[in-house]
């Protein structure tokens, strides 16, 4: 007998297609403690929707606070002028949304006064980075550590875990991150995390995220682990993302079998065009 194949979409019609701006201010619906995943290969705009979607957060529930844990060095290359940083996008949106950079975790009593809990929409974590990246290793995971259990023990954040790969595989805090992907939902403190390297990622990073956003990727094992998303068909989803243009993204809701296309959403002004960074303390040498 001849076995009928299935053949999926490789766009969803119209209707499905809408802003990334759009979907953020109008239709992104995550509660408190509902983790939320984006993957996708260098480039596609996870960082930028990511940090969009963390001020969201906050004017949707103004009782939850977050961090976002970065990793890219905090500046550039020497005589590239003051300011510039190992990742342009982090800074310029930390700007646009007013988001303050802290260098240390806890926050000093000086920080948590000088940026009130009801404007401030999330604190920016990004250690100053040394010339010894295997001594920064051990310092920036126990300031990651450390936000990371604070954020799990007070309950009510939003942790932006924008390189997952490299928190798990270069500063070895995979059960830290796992324990807050299983139980962080009775805490109301979730993960919006990102990679652009899924096959080194925790498999809860798939399984237990209620939010996902899903890039292009060509790689043959960046499209397996799409298996790992309950409930959702994975051929479907490896149809779906190869229709998606450069910096379009596909959303999927698990629980309600929801599917939307994400065109590229504004670019948020920066606003001070000198690029210089804006800490929320006086720099710690
Ligand atoms: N929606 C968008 N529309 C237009 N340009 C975008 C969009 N999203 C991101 N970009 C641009 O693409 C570049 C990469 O964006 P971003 O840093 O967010 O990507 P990423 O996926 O986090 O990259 P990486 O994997 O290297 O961390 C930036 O220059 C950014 O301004
Ligand atoms: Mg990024």
């Amino acid at each position: 007998m001849a076995t009928r194949t299935r053949v999926y979409p490789s766009r969803l019609p119209a209707e499905f297609t809408l802003g990334q701006d759009e979907f953020i201010d109008g239709y992104l619906d995550a509660k408190p403690g509902e983790h939320i995943s984006l993957i996708g290969p260098n480039g596609g705009g996870k960082t930028t929707l990511g940090m969009k979607i963390m001020g969201q957060l906050h004017r949707l529930y103004p009782q939850t606070t977050g961090v976002a844990l970065v990793m890219k060095p905090h500046k550039g290359p020497r005589g590239a002028g003051r300011g510039v940083t190992g990742d342009p996008t982090v800074a310029r949106l930390a700007r646009a949304l007013k988001a303050p950079i802290t260098r240390e975790w806890p926050l000093s009593v000086g920080q948590k006064t000088l940026h009130g809990k009801e404007e401030t929409p999330f604190w920016v974590l990004w250690p100053r980075h040394s010339d010894d990246f295997r001594l920064d290793r051990v310092r920036h995971a126990a300031l990651f550590e450390s936000a990371l259990l604070d954020s799990y023990n007070k309950g009510r954040r939003w942790i932006f875990a924008d390189e997952v790969f490299g928190l798990t595989n270069e500063l070895r805090l995979q059960s830290v991150l796992e324990h807050i992907w299983s139980k962080g939902r009775s805490m109301e403190t979730a993960i919006v995390g990102a990679t652009q390297r899924p096959a080194g990622v925790s498999r809860f990073m798939y399984s237990s995220a209620r939010h996902l956003f899903l890039w292009r990727d060509p790689d043959a094992d960046a499209r397996k682990r799409y298996a790992e998303i309950s409930g959702m068909d994975p051929k479907a989803l490896v149809a779906l993302t190869d229709g998606l243009r450069r910096h379009e993204c596909l959303y999927v809701h698990p629980e309600s079998q929801t599917l939307a296309c994400l065109t590229p959403g504004g670019f948020l002004a920066d606003p001070r065009p000198d690029n210089s960074t804006r800490e929320g303390a006086r720099p710690s040498t």
